[in-house]
Formats: C-alpha cells, sequence, structure tokens
C-alpha cells in the first residue's frame, strides 16, 4: 500500500512554528505580496531575507513533534511519500526518506536563475551575498508568482496512491490544495486538522491536531 501525506503548516504547528492564515500566524503580521511574492523580491529585497532568515532561526531551534514522527514510522510497514507545502525540515529529521517539497526549502539558497542551489542550514543569507553567478543569493522557496516545478511529479504520485492523508492545510493555495482531485476513485482520503477546512465530501475528518490525529489514523489503518 502507497500512503500518500499532503501536508501544510499545521503539520509543524506542535513543534512551535506558525502557521500562516491561523490567528495570530504569519500573515497576520506580513503581507505575503511583500515577503512571498517575486514582485516582493523586486521591491525590497532586505525586507524579504530578514522574513527567511527569521524562519531559519525559528527552524534551528525546532524539533520535529509526534505527528512526523508517526508519519516516519509507517515506512516500516508501508510506502509512504509525504508532500508538503513546508519549507521546514521537520519531515526530514523526523526520518521521513521519501520528502517532496513543493514550495521550496528553508535550508537552501539559490540564484535568482534558480540553477544553481546549495545547502546553507539554519544560517542567515546576507543583503548583497552573491550567488556563482553573479546574481543575488535568494531563499530557495516558491513565491507567489512563480511556477511550482515538481507539481507534476506530485500529480504522478497522488494518481498511484491507495490512500490519502492530509494533515494541517487550509487548502487555499493552489496548484497544492488541487492535487486531491488527481487521485484514484475510491482511495480513502483523510483530513486531520483542528479547525474547518473546506474538502470534498469523500474526506474523511479527523478533527485533531497532527500528532493526536495521527495516532487516530494509526489505530484506523490496524
Ligand atoms: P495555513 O496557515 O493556510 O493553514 C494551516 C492549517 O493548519 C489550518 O487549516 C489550521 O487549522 C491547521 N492547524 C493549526 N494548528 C494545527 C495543528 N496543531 N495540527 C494540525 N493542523 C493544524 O497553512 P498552509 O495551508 O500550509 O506558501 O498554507 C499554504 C501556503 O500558504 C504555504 O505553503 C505558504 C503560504 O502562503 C508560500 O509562502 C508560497
Amino acid at each position: 500500500m502507497h500512503i500518500v501525506f499532503l501536508t501544510g503548516a499545521g503539520m509543524s504547528a506542535e513543534s512551535g512554528l506558525s502557521t500562516f492564515r491561523d490567528s495570530g500566524g504569519l500573515w497576520e503580521g506580513y503581507d505575503p505580496q511583500k515577503v512571498a511574492s517575486i514582485e516582493g523580491w523586486y521591491s525590497d529585497r532586505a525586507m524579504v531575507q530578514e522574513f527567511y532568515n527569521k524562519r531559519r532561526s525559528e527552524l534551528a531551534k525546532a524539533e520535529p513533534n509526534q505527528g512526523h514522527k508517526l508519519i516516519a514510522g509507517l515506512e516500516a510497514y508501508f510506502k509512504v511519500t509525504v508532500i508538503t507545502q513546508n519549507v521546514d525540515n521537520l519531515h526530514e529529521k523526523a526520518g521521513s526518506t521519501n520528502v517532496i517539497h513543493l514550495h521550496g526549502e528553508l535550508t537552501k539558497a539559490c540564484n535568482e536563475a534558480k540553477t544553481e542551489v546549495l545547502e546553507i542550514g539554519t544560517r542567515p543569507i546576507f543583503l548583497g551575498e552573491k550567488a556563482a553567478d553573479g546574481s543575488d543569493l535568494r531563499p530557495f522557496i516558491v513565491w507567489f508568482g512563480e511556477a511550482v516545478p515538481l507539481i507534476e511529479k506530485a500529480v504522478e504520485i497522488i494518481s498511484e496512491a491507495d490512500m490519502i492523508v492530509i494533515v494541517g492545510t487550509s487548502m487555499q493555495v493552489y496548484p497544492a490544495a488541487g492535487l486531491i482531485h488527481y487521485r484514484k476513485k475510491d482511495v480513502p482520503t483523510f483530513l486531520i486538522d483542528p479547525n474547518d477546512v473546506v474538502v470534498p465530501d469523500y474526506v474523511q475528518v479527523i478533527k485533531e491536531k497532527a500528532s493526536a490525529g495521527m495516532s487516530i489514523l494509526i489505530n484506523k489503518i490496524r
């Protein structure tokens, strides 16, 4: 059985990382068009670098939670793929070996053409720091207004899944939110989220935080 997880910011909430759209979430303090869009980068690089430098320094202190660990543990029994909108590395730190980051990775930087990618861990990118091709080094993040290069691979994976589990995403950002439409008919599909999320009728909702919800899901699988 191939279980595919679709995860979002709520997955890492119990690890102390803020979500975007909850009350007190990141988009209350920042304008996504200014810090998470390609236009934002062209108009104020200092603000964009500062936003992602802060995200990296928070990530340095974060550890995977029980939800991440339970997902990783399923690899002992099933083929598991995690398709995440998260840019943190907590799935990998928990032991997941098959993770697709749709929206990029905080621990990587790239040139402006996104053709050279380098590991930077959780260190800051300095304003004006250059990539090998002379362009500004930037966060390796998929911003609003940019293509999502891994979406086709994600569609292929979802269309082969035998079970789909959505965890901690408000399902408001496309194309990620549209992925479930590519599922095989009648594939068991679950949503783990403590709040209401608009999903199709066939989705079975487990209204819990990621850790508690994953324990319930594992009992169901057993
Ligand atoms: P959102 O902030 O939109 O949604 C977070 C979801 O997590 C909500 O449905 C919450 O109810 C839920 N949640 C909160 N705490 C939780 C917990 N402890 N356990 C489980 N779920 C919990 O985040 P995303 O859907 O991930 O993109 O946002 C998608 C994209 O929008 C992000 O990747 C980011 C953002 O703009 C870019 O920046 C390009």
